[in-house]
């Protein structure tokens, strides 16, 4: 616990969780100096959620820590009812923080009779009582619009960039796996002060395979890919495949979220590449554990503490990211 942290508990600061991360929210406690909160997040017999807060929250300011990962819709549900139970328990101010919002990706109608689920669970979210969300590294930055209510979004990158730094970068470029990721890409090749490149994959006709170009110099070079996500583990096995092709060196990955489902980690164990850092956003699952020292797991319980601590005692947040 580090003294300088510590927020004076007489200002009413509760943090709570349901199952998603509970090592997570114990770790951002720890950041606090305060303890989890005290409630119950079981099941009834049938099933369904049954929650219980064990403690008085009448005018606390809370914080429900809760990634809507694997398995999503528990996670979700969760995150809802405990919502609902502390804006019936006259709470003060109830802010959601999801270090991981799933359904992310489905944030568009890109073709007809599909439904955007992430506004839908933004709906839900507000529905629920939510008066402000934290979250981190969205799959795309416009998500925030979805909610009327204040949005932060943390980035992860001060947390994965201060790893790779301690690495001698004299020889690396950074790597965006596709071109919707150049702009975060972007950010970690200035902080890090090496070049950029950028994956295009291009799929000629739907019988054809995918063929992959790099726009960058990539030879000789070892690269950082870097994404929001690894969840199939697709996109970033295909981009160190076809940064190979092109003459990469050793390939390194930088991840947020390490969804990592079905045959992900067997994809990334036999793909070209010489480490993974992903971040504790969502707990490694079984599977991932088999990669062994191949991935190492970054924590953002000192960022998410942080913000915290800051929407508590109304401070700018965006200068977390600027102070670097
Ligand atoms: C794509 O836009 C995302 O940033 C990720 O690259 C993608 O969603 C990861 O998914 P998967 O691991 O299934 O390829």
């Amino acid at each position: 616990m580090d003294e300088k942290n510590r927020i004076d508990t007489l200002n009413n600061i509760k943090i709570f969780t349901g199952n998603s991360n509970r090592a997570l929210v114990k770790r951002v406690c720890d950041y606090l100096s305060i303890p989890v909160g005290n409630a119950t997040v079981g099941r009834f017999p049938d099933g369904e959620i049954d929650v219980k807060v064990n403690e008085d929250v009448r005018g606390s300011d809370i914080f429900i820590i809760q990634p809507t990962c694997p398995p999503v819709n528990d996670n979700l549900t969760e995150l809802l009812i405990l919502i609902d139970c502390f804006k019936r328990a006259s709470s003060a101010r109830v802010t959601a923080v999801l270090p991981y919002y799933g359904y992310a990706r489905k944030d568009r109608k890109d073709e007809g009779r599909v439904p955007i689920t992430a506004k839908l669970v933004a709906n839900l979210i507000t529905k629920a009582g939510a008066d402000r969300l934290l979250t981190m590294d969205l799959h795309a930055a416009q998500i925030q619009g979805f909610f009327d209510i204040p949005v932060d979004h943390l980035l992860a990158f001060p947390v994965i960039s201060d790893y790779y730094r301690k690495k001698d970068l004299s020889n690396f470029v950074v790597v965006s796996p596709d071109v919707g990721g150049i702009k975060i890409a972007r950010l970690y090749s200035n902080h890090l002060n090496i070049r950029l490149a950028v994956v295009d994959k291009r799929r000629y006709g739907p019988a054809e395979t995918d063929v992959g170009f790099v726009i960058g110099d990539v030879e000789g070079r070892n690269a950082i890919i870097i994404d929001d996500l690894i969840a199939t583990g697709g996109s970033i096995c295909q981009a160190a495949r076809v940064l190979k092709e092109k003459g990469a060196k050793d390939i390194y990955v930088g991840a947020t979220h390490p969804v990592l489902c079905g045959a992900a980690a067997e994809k990334l164990a036999n793909a070209p590449i010489k480490e993974i850092a992903v971040t504790d956003t969502i707990p490694l699952n079984e599977h991932a554990k088999s990669l062994g020292e191949k991935i190492k797991v970054l924590t953002v319980s000192n960022l998410l503490g942080e913000a915290i601590k800051r929407i508590h005692t109304n401070t700018s947040i965006s200068s977390m990211f600027t102070e670097q």
